[in-house]
């Protein structure tokens, strides 16, 4: 394998000797940057905002510039303090105790921003749903969680159960509205009567603050629980991997309804004092440069599937716009293309960092360096403090070039601490000290991290996880629906594209518009990035004797590859 190799770049970088750092840092040496160190009292959202909207020095800087086709706002660190305290009143009004789910069902907006920090001030915990979620999706998040307050508006409304929520007990509507019901919360003139000062709910660092739903292989997504320890590791990585400078100005093109766009769309920059874009509105190439442009956007984190997009688009339309403010860019969520980095070195005239990590983990674990050499199609080295390796499945470390699971020593202070409700689940993924990420990879001689696939179904279609079950349950609900099985089918541009495959009910042919009315019914029931691209009928869907669907065999079939052991099919 012999790769083209980028030199590591010269600059002040915040991480200027990776293996000293290795060796010298402890996670003790962290946290002198918090001011709980001396009083042992915390709460994230006071780290992330009130501190820096107490300090003179800081208070008027422009946390947020929040822009979106229709609406333009800035606020100031003192303003999101100040309105996030007064939601924290609302909450308060409305008897949110710490511990209780309140979730955010919000379009990218600053009122997300605002109540995000109400309900971690209140020592709640904030449950935000991606905008593009429909009933289904909605449904199973807000029962499983026992939410009691949701925030959202009154378009996305339509896509909450209420019938089958008897915990939510109030809707907060962000936007004009006519429900007159106790249960239906105004913002605005709620908002407009709370006090600005809040006494903020002083916790433990082990109290929950997030829970971020995510899919596996099998079964409902999973809460995956977050505590406020998980500073510690945004704020290392903010300094380390971001690379945040005081006067950066930084967008992360993450939805805020995924753990990318909290832990380093939200925390990350803000932990560290540093002015955070955020865009609402669709993907465009030219508005993604304009904002670059418009900002001066000195530091930016995006993905593969976005990448991929804007090199399509071609080096005319970059060449229109001036990006000479960007002075460092990083990937996460898929394989990022080696084509893809080649591209920013002519185009953007720069490095793309890939970075790895999951929803579990909750920041970084193994990244690409700015102060390092890139090989290109590495995802890089485990950051300092962390210990990364390849294990097989009893959790015995294999020797480099070997492939097997990828995973983590236990005990980073990100992790997750537990899967909402569902007590043993987190257990099941560490063996022997090491918790499984589910990804297969291989560690080169000297320590870079190759990543080479799922080892489970789990699908990820421009970066978006998604549960084959899901998928699946929802297909069986539409009354055409005999069996159906899903699997991820490779796609250019998109990494990963859904395909479903299904057998019909007597009495449903196979035509073009029962297919299209399948995948509208998955698309508007459960959520658009979750719809099959591709459906296919066929007669019998594959299943072992115990009834399991056999996805890796309808993926081999597909790929036409090599079918491997068909024993346990059912026959
Ligand atoms: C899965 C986690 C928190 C990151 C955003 C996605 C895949 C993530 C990379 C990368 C190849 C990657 C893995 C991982 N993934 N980053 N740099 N290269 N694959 O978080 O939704 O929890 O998904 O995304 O398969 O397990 P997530």
């Amino acid at each position: 394998m012999d790769m083209q190799r980028i030199p590591a770049q010269k600059g002040k970088y915040n991480l200027q000797d990776y293996d000293k750092m290795r060796e010298t840092f402890s996670w003790e040496d962290a946290k002198k940057h918090f001011s709980w160190n001396e009083t042992g009292k915390v709460n994230i959202a006071y780290e992330a905002v009130d501190r820096h909207a107490q300090n003179p020095k800081l208070k008027d800087k422009v946390a947020l510039y929040y822009s979106s086709p229709d609406r333009e706002e800035q606020l100031t660190f003192e303003q999101i303090s100040k309105k996030s305290n007064q939601f924290a009143n609302v909450l308060k009004k409305h008897d949110v105790q710490k511990g209780d789910r309140v979730f955010l069902f919000l379009p990218r907006s600053p009122e997300f921003y605002i109540s995000f920090f109400g309900i971690i001030k209140t020592g709640a915990i904030a449950g935000p749903l991606f905008e593009a979620f429909m009933e289904q999706a909605v449904r199973d998040r807000l029962q499983d969680s026992e939410a009691k307050v949701l925030i959202t508006t009154p378009d996305l409304l339509e896509r909450v159960p209420q019938k089958d929520l008897p915990e939510l007990k109030k809707i907060i509507l962000i936007e004009n509205h006519n429900e007159t019901a106790d249960k239906y919360i105004d913002y605005k003139e709620e908002m407009e009567s709370a006090s600005s000062d809040f006494d903020i709910e002083w916790v433990d660092l082990e109290d929950g603050m997030l829970i971020h739903y995510t899919s596996g292989s099998t079964g409902k997504p999973k809460g995956v629980y977050h505590v406020h320890n998980i500073m510690i590791q945004q704020y290392i990585t903010a300094e380390w991997v971001l690379d945040l400078k005081d006067d950066d100005v930084y967008w992360c093109t993450a939805d805020p309804g995924w753990v990318t766009g909290t832990s380093y769309g939200i925390f990350g920059p803000w932990l560290k004092g540093v002015s955070n874009v955020v865009r609402g509105g669709r993907f465009s190439p030219e508005a993604w440069y304009d904002t670059i442009e418009k900002y001066n956007v000195s530091v930016w984190y995006t993905a593969p599937t976005a990448l991929r997009k804007l090199v399509s688009a071609g080096e005319d339309v970059v060449k229109r716009f001036d990006l000479s403010s960007l002075r460092h860019v990083m990937s996460v969520g898929e394989p990022l293309n080696p084509e893809v980095i080649t591209w920013g070195l002519e185009a953007l005239n720069h490095r793309i960092h890939d970075t790895w990590w999951m929803t579990e983990t909750g920041a970084h674990i193994i990244v690409n360096f700015p102060s390092q050499e890139i090989r290109p199609g590495s995802m890089g080295k485990p950051i300092p403090g962390i210990e990364a390796s390849i294990v097989d499945n009893e959790g015995n470390e294999l020797p480099p070039n070997q492939m097997g699971n990828l995973a983590i020593k236990e005990g980073w202070p990100a992790m997750m601490r537990k899967i909402w409700n569902n007590p043993g689940k987190f257990e099941s993924y560490f063996v022997n000290g090491w918790y499984l990420s589910g990804d297969s990879a291989y560690r080169d001689e000297d320590g870079y991290f190759w990543f080479q696939g799922r080892l489970d179904d789990v699908i990820n279609t421009s970066g978006e996880r998604v549960g084959p079950f899901e998928v699946e349950s929802k297909l069986l609900e539409h009354p055409a629906v005999a069996e159906a099985g899903v699997i991820g089918k490779p796609h250019p541009e998109r990494g990963e594209i859904i395909k479903a495959f299904i057998s019909l009910n007597e009495g449903y042919e196979d035509a073009s518009e029962l297919l299209e009315d399948i995948r509208q019914f998955v698309k508007t029931g459960l959520s658009a990035h979750a719809a099959p691209r591709e459906l296919e009928v066929t007669d019998a869907i594959p299943k072992t004797r115990s009834g399991k669907i056999m996805r890796r065999l309808l993926k081999s079939r597909e790929l036409g590859l090599p079918t491997g052991d068909t024993s346990t099919l059912e026959k």
